[in-house]
């Protein structure tokens, strides 16, 4: 395994790009105890102090069709789910298309990023970030209404070597799954620990925003939300709010 460990860096993505660029294989892995520049959707960013969280980003490189590349990102969230099952004892729950929630409040996102040629990929960069031992205090004002830790939640401080080893140790036997084996087995359980499913919810793409009931995900891993009118929409990106 390549592990690529610093103390501090803007963005653990950022710098995953630059390896993939130089050809870095599948399975790489960067990490960093504190980011200055951490990024997230939506042109976000992503508070990184040091010491408190867990920031990394993996480089893969899979055989396959572009549009099948943001499964990679559902699987992910479910790795997490699994690590913090195992390792805090706590069931965390999913928000399309990868905010994995405690007590409905954030504490992990991904921001995949995507390099393709003539419709194949040639490198994923997967960077995730782990609100793991930060306290209720310690979220900036923006974010202190809706952001949580798994130490927030549970009063327990995690060993984040340990909660890191579980991520990367789930998510390998699943993405080597999904490789030889398709996305069904996953959406499954992505789907059990789905946050708002059957539920309204709030959408929002771009300037536009409606309300609609969240029905379930597809095999591409698209959200499927039913509007006012019946129709079924599938949502390939954007956004949605549990709080319609
Ligand atoms: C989101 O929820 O908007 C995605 C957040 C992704 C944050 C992680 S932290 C490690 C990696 N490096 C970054 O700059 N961003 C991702």
């Amino acid at each position: 395994r390549h592990y690529h460990f610093y103390a501090s860096l803007p963005s653990t993505n950022r710098t995953a790009k630059e390896l993939a660029r130089q050809g870095a294989p599948e399975g790489t892995v960067v990490l960093a105890e504190e980011q200055t520049e951490g990024r997230g959707r939506l042109g976000r960013g992503w508070y990184s102090p040091p010491g408190l969280g867990i920031y990394f980003t993996m480089i893969l490189r899979p055989t396959v069709p572009l549009g099948l590349a943001p499964q990679v990102t559902l699987l992910t969230s479910v790795a997490v789910c699994k690590a913090l099952e195992t390792v805090a004892g706590v069931q965390p729950q999913i928000k399309w298309p990868n905010d994995v929630l405690l007590n409905g409040k954030k504490f992990c996102g991904t921001l995949t990023e995507l390099n393709a040629e003539m419709e194949a990929v040639n490198y994923l960069v997967v960077g995730t970030g782990i609100n793991v031992n930060q306290s209720a205090g310690d979220f900036p004002d923006a974010v202190a209404a809706v952001a949580t830790s798994v130490h927030a939640t549970t009063g327990e401080k995690v060993d984040r070597a340990r909660l890191l080893a579980a991520v990367l140790y789930f998510f390998e036997a699943d993405y080597d799954y999904w490789l030889a084996s398709g996305f069904d087995r996953l959406r499954a359980e992505w789907l059990e620990r789905a946050a708002g499913m059957g539920t309204t919810v709030r959408v929002i793409a771009g300037q536009q925003e409606w309300v609609g009931k969240a029905e379930d995900i597809d095999s591409d891993g698209a959200l499927l939300v039913r509007d006012s009118g019946g129709k079924l929409r599938r949502l390939i990106s954007g956004e949605v709010s549990l709080r319609p």
